[in-house]
């Protein structure tokens, strides 16, 4: 397959590859005014190994790539090769990069955190209610033109206000999607985090005292120890872990069986924190438990069997796909590589990195992974 590449300010001094073409405008003026030439990739198809080494050619200062491409020894030896100075992956997950080798070629490696996480936890809501309320079936059945009049039985499907909520992974979107269940629907929080999360339990209390003050009953939260005890208990759960050895195939045939036979499994993580195999055997065997996917265990390949079950709704890894969202990425991410390739330090508060969408962007790259490993100074402002 042969790339098609359109330039953007083809004078500019320095450099940038671009493997995919980005949402809005911004970014390019970003990296204009950081006198880089842009070269980007137009086509949908995702582009291998080979194709992007030969893209970055013999100079390249930085490259924007994708989390569908395989960041590792061959492309950062390239990169640096090349004279690289910058990596930003447009993706806040960086699984798909080995920062260890980019460190080792003192590459910095960019990310996209804080622009997500409502709208991820938003579809892993949205998941929820879709195959708690059987939505896709009973779109399908109307398209198909099956109803003839309302019955007492048509598509019954799971309530879910007053009942558990379950979060595996409490950080940014697991705590937002937590809150957004809770508040909205007055469900009890059961959580799995290895670490603590005083901020959401404190949350949790405060609305719980709140619901008390106006005469309902409170809303609990619960930190469990085991992934398994927060699965027993959950009407629920939504997957929000990391993907790394320790999380992946996380849901297996014994985890999925200790789930209620009712519950409810959502993932917008990444797809092989479930094994999908094992999925798709559960829900074959447990009619009325529900699963909703955002990512899958072999993108953009579902297992055998997955998109015949009527219990499981699917969409294509579109979590992050709101126009703020994607243009919010792609200024942090052409940030990221404008602001090493300016000589910038790196933004030390990755929890807030709103300041850069705004008209006076502070002078740093805003969330480089291994800024202190490759020697790019804090700046906070
Ligand atoms: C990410 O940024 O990691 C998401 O999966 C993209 O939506």
């Amino acid at each position: 397959m042969s790339t098609e590449w359109k330039t953007h300010n083809e004078s500019g001094s320095k450099r940038v590859v671009a493997t995919k073409d980005l949402p809005g405008e911004r970014w390019l003026e970003i990296l204009t005014a950081a006198d880089c030439r842009v070269e980007i990739g137009t086509s949908t198809e995702i582009l291998s190994v080979e194709e992007i080494k030969e893209k970055i050619g013999d100079q390249c200062d930085g490259v924007i790539g994708q989390l569908t491409e395989k960041w590792g020894e061959e492309l950062f030896a390239s990169l640096k090769n090349a004279g690289g100075k910058a990596y930003a992956n447009y993706a806040v997950g960086y699984n798909n990069v080995d920062v260890g080798v980019a460190t080792k070629y003192g590459i910095p490696v960019g990310n996209t955190p804080g622009v997500l996480t409502d709208t991820t936890a938003e579809m892993a809501v949205s998941l929820t209610f879709s195959a708690a309320r059987r939505v896709i079936e009973a779109d399908a059945y109307m398209r198909a033109e099956k109803y003839t009049g309302w019955l007492p039985s048509l598509y019954l499907g799971e309530l879910m206000a007053r009942k558990t909520v379950g979060v595996v992974g409490a950080g940014r979107i697991g705590t937002a999607y937590a809150k957004m269940m809770v508040e909205g629907f007055k469900m009890d929080l059961a959580y799995f985090d290895p670490y603590p999360n005083e901020y959401l339990e404190n949350y949790v209390k405060a609305y719980g005292e709140f619901l008390q003050s106006q005469g309902e009953e409170p809303v609990k939260v619960t930190r469990y120890e085991t992934v398994e005890e927060v699965l027993q208990v959950s009407d629920v759960v939504s997957l929000h872990p990391l993907l790394d050895d320790t999380t992946f195939h996380l849901m297996n045939t014994e985890r999925l069986g200790v789930m209620k036979d009712n519950a409810i499994l959502i993932n917008a993580s990444r797809g092989p924190v479930i094994d999908e195999v094992a999925l798709v055997e559960h829900c074959k065997s447990h009619p009325d438990f529900k699963a909703g996917l955002d990512v899958f265990e072999d993108e953009p390949l579902m297992k055998p069997g997955l998109k015949d079950l009527p219990n499981v709704v699917i969409v294509p890894h579109i979590a992050s796909a709101t126009q703020w969202t994607r243009q919010g990425m792609a200024i942090l991410a052409a940030s990221n590589v404008a602001g090493i390739l300016s000589g910038f330090g790196a933004w030390a508060d990755q929890n807030d990195v709103l300041p850069f969408l705004g008209d006076n962007p502070p002078k740093a790259a805003p969330s480089i992974v291994n800024a202190n490993e490759v020697g790019v100074a804090a700046f906070s402002g």
